[in-house]
């Protein structure tokens, strides 16, 4: 495959019924060795034959991500799975069943036909169907399965607009499918089911609630980590604490929401002394509090409604980025349903930062 410092082609498609003559193209670019991004149900990913060890290697380079950290293959049907992965147990196979396609990544074991380096050399792989028809197709027209990570640079936040790729990735990649926004907003809940308990490894548009239909004790224990070399291999590398990360240094408040907001507008003042170029980032019911502020405001969506201001979290960090914000406050929610995913997202881009307001 060409070097890729030419221009990313992008082909506008239909989220729902996309043009067989572009998922032929797109097709045709991963069997040939390209990296072709696209949209599914959660976040944007960044594809590569997954069978196709050379392929994989240009997705760590195009993202800058370490050759650490695993990457998650997708598949367009179950009768796909045994092809990726092996000893497949009765539970996976009920949780496939219930939740494919879907939000729900499974670690399983690597099949020998996966590349090492999909998996980072581990001897497991994450699989998943992705419950969008753009890499459904994609899959079933390349025939093979397909390895992607979200389509960011490494370390900055999920892309869930095709811009928000190509603000990364202009020129890295071969291809984009646009199919507009996506849907969810936060990645695939990632569940390792190669150990003895099953571990929630990050949670995601799947809730950890649905999940406790069928194991009913899972937890989730943050497992944070701050650098990636001085730290042992965490069970996630994803987990690195920094993650996500807008380039504004990000505050996040906690506790109950009154006083958690009396602080923030405290420390919106402190900002504003100091010249820095403030956002903050709320729930639609609660940006009056900043109203008379030299700060941008972003509304997130109605507080009850966590599904909106799950889609639209990453997008807010980069657009106070873009608006050159150099610190970021944000209230934190409720750790329930998709919540949990929210505030695991939030942590990171704080980089732990969580002031916790009595
Ligand atoms: O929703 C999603 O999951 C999106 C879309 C594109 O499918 N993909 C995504 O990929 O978020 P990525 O690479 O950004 O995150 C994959 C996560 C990482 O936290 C990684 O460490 C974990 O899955 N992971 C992948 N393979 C693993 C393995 N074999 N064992 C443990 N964790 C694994
Ligand atoms: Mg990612």
């Amino acid at each position: 495959m060409a070097n890729s410092q030419t221009a990313t082609i992008i082909i506008r498609v239909d989220p729902t019924a996309p043009d067989p003559a572009a998922i032929r193209q797109a097709a045709e670019m991963l069997r040939g060795g390209g990296l072709v991004a696209f949209p599914t149900e959660t976040v944007y990913g960044l594809g590569a034959n997954a069978l196709d060890a050379a392929a994989v290697q240009r997705i760590f380079i195009a993202k800058g991500r370490p050759a650490s950290d695993p990457l998650i293959v997708h598949i367009a049907a179950l009768d796909q799975l045994d092809s990726v992965a092996e000893d497949v147990s009765a539970l996976a196979h009920t949780l496939a069943q219930a939740f494919w396609p879907g939000p729900l990544t499974l670690v399983l074991k690597r099949r020998a036909a996966i590349p090492a380096n999909v998996s980072a050399g581990r001897g497991t792989v994450a699989v998943r169907i992705p419950d969008h028809a753009v890499p459904l197709a994609l899959a079933r027209a390349a025939g093979v399965p397909i390895a992607a990570p979200s389509a960011n640079l490494f370390t900055r936040p999920s892309p869930t607009t095709a811009a928000h790729v190509i603000e990364d990735l202009d020129r890295r990649i071969e291809l984009l499918l646009d199919g507009g926004p996506t849907p969810i907003g936060l990645e695939s809940t990632v569940l390792d089911l190669t150990v003895v308990q099953p571990a929630l490894l990050r949670p995601g548009g799947l809730s950890i609630e649905a999940l406790r239909q069928y194991i009913p004790d899972l937890v989730f224990v943050p497992r944070y980590i701050e650098h990636d070399s001085a730290a042992p291999t965490p069970a996630s590398p994803g987990m690195l604490l920094k993650h996500y990360s807008p380039r504004a240094e990000l505050l996040l408040f906690a506790g109950p929401p009154e006083h958690a907001l009396a602080r923030m507008r405290q420390a919106a003042l402190a900002a504003i002394k100091r010249g820095e170029r403030v956002g903050v980032m709320l729930p639609n019911e609660e940006i009056g509090i900043f109203a008379d502020l030299a700060v941008v405001i972003i509304p997130l969506g109605p507080r009850e409604d966590m599904r909106q201001i799950g889609r639209r979290i990453f997008a807010s960090m980069r657009e106070l980025d873009r608006r050159g914000m150099e610190r970021i406050l944000v209230r934190g929610v409720e750790r329930t349903g998709i919540g949990l995913a929210i505030w695991d997202r939030l942590v990171r881009a704080a980089e732990g930062h969580v002031i916790e307001v009595a």
